[in-house]
Formats: structure tokens, sequence, C-alpha cells
């Protein structure tokens, strides 16, 4: 990099609508890490299409994943926030790492088995070689630095796996990545099921807030979030449902569990979950109104999206000349 700082990439897929969970758990808590580090957060759409997707929808939707990265927070001038398909480093990358990549290894991807399951219709290629585009993603900036969750650990050894693998054969080509703890997020379950992670492909909306969820609608999954027959606001492993809904109303307010706990004492689960709502209402508010704002903005919105696609290009067809060196292949006159 320019400056000395250490590398750190991530992104999201731009599939479905982002959810409390995301927030909470990954989003708000990047967006400061840009101080510390040279960051780059891309929209995986290239991703998103190893399920199908309705092409006015999933346009929009990624372009509205871009929007909430900087309504969230994140400075699209000291962060580099771009479209995954706007650079074709990452789907040149990914063939050549493709080719140091083990069906081996793959055949062994927990997620790819999980999803496979799910869309047994369509079992593509593109959903088997899925970690690869990802180790592309990853390497083509040479990250020191991925947050990642539980979910995509395994992702990321098969990435430092195959960066190791290559360096091994032509010297020194890719800084090998490290996963990024920090300040742990957290960790947001359904409101209907809660031993499962609040998702924003949950086939039931009442289990996810969703990003862009008006007041009512807040309150009303709020309300009807499953809970326990007791009536004590008290954060147990036996009470899953009451203490997703502490983490939910700490996570928003800062306050901590004892302290939520004494404020609710002796009170129902009505009006707790009614100050859960508030809480949520509260905190989502100003990132709606910033999203709704950019949103009618196009021409910045559009000017973001060119620096930035031109930032992230540069960095990539950087990395992808060296490997295209160190691999042998003849020069682009
Ligand atoms: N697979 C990630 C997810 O679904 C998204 C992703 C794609 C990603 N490429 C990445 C995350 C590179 C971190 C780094 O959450």
């Amino acid at each position: 990099m320019l400056n000395d700082k250490k590398v750190l990439y991530s992104g999201m897929q731009a599939t479905g609508n982002l959810t409390l969970g995301n927030y909470l758990g990954a989003l708000k808590n990047w967006v400061n890490l840009n101080e510390e580090y040279e960051c780059f957060w891309g929209v995986m759409d290239m991703h998103s299409i190893t399920v199908r997707q309705e092409p006015a929808e999933f346009r929009k939707r990624a372009r509205n994943l871009l929007i909430l990265y900087i309504a969230a927070g994140l400075d699209p001038v000291k962060n580099c926030l771009y479209f995954q398909s706007h650079v074709s480093a990452h789907a040149e990358l990914s063939w050549i790492l493709g080719c140091f990549t083990y069906m081996g290894e793959l055949n062994r991807m927990t997620q790819f088995k999980d999803k496979a399951a799910k869309h047994s219709d369509n079992i593509n290629a593109g959903l088997y070689t899925y970690p690869v585009l990802m180790a592309a993603d990853i390497l083509l900036y040479q990250a020191d630095y991925v947050p990642v969750g539980k979910d995509q650990k395994q992702h990321l050894e098969i990435t430092r796996d195959i960066a190791e693998r290559i360096n091994g054969i032509y010297g020194d080509v890719f800084t090998i990545p490290e996963p990024y703890f920090g300040k742990a997020g957290a960790k947001i379950m359904s409101l209907q099921d809660p031993s499962k992670k609040m998702s924003k492909s949950d086939e039931n909306i009442n289990g996810s807030i969703y990003l862009t969820d008006d007041p009512d609608t807040i309150v009303r999954k709020c309300k009807r979030a499953v809970t326990d027959s007791d009536s004590q606001v008290r954060y147990s492993e036996d009470k899953p449902g009451i203490s997703n809904l502490l983490d939910i109303y700490t996570a928003c307010s800062g306050k901590t569990i004892p302290e939520a706990e004494k404020e609710f004492e002796g009170k129902g689960y009505g009006e707790f979950k009614l100050a859960v709502a508030e809480e949520v209402i509260r905190v989502l508010k100003p990132m709606q109104e910033e999203f709704e704002r950019l949103s009618r903005d196009k021409a910045y919105i559009d000017g973001i999206i060119k620096e930035n696609d031109a930032k992230a290009a540069y960095f990539a067809n950087k990395t992808l000349r060296k490997v295209r060196r160190k691999i042998g292949f003849t020069d682009i006159k």
C-alpha cells in the first residue's frame, strides 16, 4: 500500500435485504477500521449469481447495498467501497487460483454442502468454486486481515492454503491473510427461532428486522418475538428469546446486560419488547434517513462508484500483473 497501513478486506453478498443482525454484528463495527487499516469493502455481486437472481431487483439490491455501506457510516473516501463485478481481475485471478485448488479441498466445504442441499435444482459449478472466487477477492488486494464470521472461517482457511501453495511454487506472490478478531459484534438470532442466526435469507420475514423496516413493522416484529412462559427479563441459556432481545437492546442502547435486567425488574415482557423496538427504531432512524437522502442523489453515488471502482482496479490489477508474470503468461503488449 501507499501508506504503511495493513490491508483489511471484506464484503457482503448483494442477496436479500440486510438485517439488524448484519448491522450490529458486522457493519457497525467496520465504521472506524479505516483509521487503522486500508479498508476494502466489496459488494459481492459475482457471488450472488451462484443462486438465481431477478435482474432488475438484483441490480437495485446491489446498488442499495453500496448506499447502505455509506449510510451506515463507511466513509467512501477513506474506504474503498466497490462492486466486485466492476473489477474484472476478480474473475481472472479466480480462474488461475482454480488451477491450484484441488477438488478434494472444495468437496470438504460445508457451505457448499449446505447450499447444494438447499438449492438442489441448481447445483452449479459456480456454487462449487465459490471459495476460489472468494480467495481471489482477498488475495488480489494482498489483504492482511479479513473480518469473518464463523460461517466463513473455512473459506478463509482454504484461501490461506491456496496462497501458501502458490507462494511455495513461485516465491513471494501473495500476503497470507489472517482472520481479524476485532471487538466482537453482537450475534443476533432470529426473533422467531432464537436457535438460528437472524438471516437475510430467512423465509420467515418476522424472524428478521430489516434495516429498511419502518417503525410500525419493527414494533410488530418485536411484539411477536418468541419468548418463554416465565415473565422475568433475565439473561439465561434457558431463555434464548429474552436473551436475544437483551442482546439487541444492549447493543443498540450501549447499556450492559445487568443494567438492562435491573431496568426491567418487575416489568412484563410487553413493556420490555416495546423498549427494545424503540431502541432499534432510534438506532436505525439516522441510517434510514441518510439512505433515503443518498438514494435520491444519483450523481453523487455514481461519482463514488466510479472513483472507488478505479481505486479497487488499480490495486487488483497490480497483483494480477504480478501473478501473470510469476506463472509465466506472455506479456500483454
Ligand atoms: N462469502 C461471504 C459471505 O457470504 C462474502 C464474501 C465474498 C467475502 N468474498 C469475500 C467476505 C471476501 C470476506 C472476504 O458472507
